[in-house]
């Protein structure tokens, strides 16, 4: 088991890549901290996980909320002891073009995106540097690194997320902390809902990967598995893109 005993937080693990990432973490042998808003998805998770024999609990946070979010780094040492790996995945989607755009929809969308994984990092670390290191691993997006139309808030919040990644990464190098960001293309989750709801919005959207489809969740589950276990133990500081071939051309 490659996370065997590791004890991991995933924000936004009710739903998604966050419980594809739960479901495959447990699986491996980790103590999962699901936190998540949605409380009824977030227990379905932890219910799944127990079911398969692993571990998990459900932890009730807002990542945009700092009250919210100590409680959540408090709940996994609580019960587990110590925090070694955080997954900041927690997102929503914005599509609107700047104009069009309402200043709280942008602040709601940078406050959860961004200021969430900042939020989350800003608790988890000192636990991990008690605990002689750690990981963190921050969603960000195609979008991270290549702009978007009608997008404008999501596109400025995960390329805040590429830098705020290589910005930590480096502070905390020398903590035995690696921080390491996931770019993902499209992926079949409820968040593209909205702009997949037919056979025709799919194939626009699936044509835009040289692949030809849009992702499946266990896909960037997989790349963020990587980043978490000790196999990536020298790699810190990147956007590792699972798009693909979107961002390749
Ligand atoms: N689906 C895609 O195409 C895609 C592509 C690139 C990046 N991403 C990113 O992946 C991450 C996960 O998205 P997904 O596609 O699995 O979406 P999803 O909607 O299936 O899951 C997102 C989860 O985050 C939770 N969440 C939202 N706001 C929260 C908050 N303030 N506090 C705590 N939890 C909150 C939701 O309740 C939900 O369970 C997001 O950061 C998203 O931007 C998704």
């Amino acid at each position: 088991m490659r996370l065997r005993d590791k004890v991991a937080i995933i924000t936004g693990g009710a739903s998604g890549i966050g419980k594809a990432t739960a479901l495959l973490f447990a699986k491996e042998g980790a103590k999962v901290v699901v936190a998540d808003q949605n409380e009824a998805g977030g227990k379905e998770t932890v219910d799944h996980i127990r079911s398969d024999g692993g571990e998990a609990i459900f932890v009730r946070a807002d990542v945009a909320s700092a009250e919210d979010v100590q409680s959540m780094v408090k709940a996994a040492i609580e019960t587990y002891g110590k925090l070694v790996i955080l997954f900041n995945n927690a997102g929503i989607a914005m599509r609107l073009p700047v104009a069009d755009l309402p200043e709280e929809d942008w602040d709601r969308c940078i406050d959860i995106n961004l200021k969430g994984v900042y939020l989350c990092s800003k608790y988890a670390i000192p636990e991990m540097i008690k605990n002689d290191g750690g990981c963190i691993i921050n969603m960000a997006s195609i979008y991270g690194v290549v702009g978007g139309k009608t997008r404008a808030a999501y596109v400025a919040s995960k390329g805040g997320v590429v830098n705020l990644t290589r910005g930590m990464a480096l502070d905390y190098a020398s903590n035995n902390i690696r921080v390491n960001c996931i770019c993902p293309g499209f992926v079949e989750t409820p968040l593209v809902r909205d702009v997949v709801k037919t056979p025709e919005e799919y194939q626009a959207l699936a044509v835009q990967h040289p692949m030809g489809r849009l992702a499946k969740p266990l896909e960037i589950a997989y790349g963020a598995l990587y980043l978490a276990s000790d196999e990536s133990s020298f790699v810190t500081g990147i956007a590792l893109p699972i798009d693909g071939g979107y961002t390749a051309g």
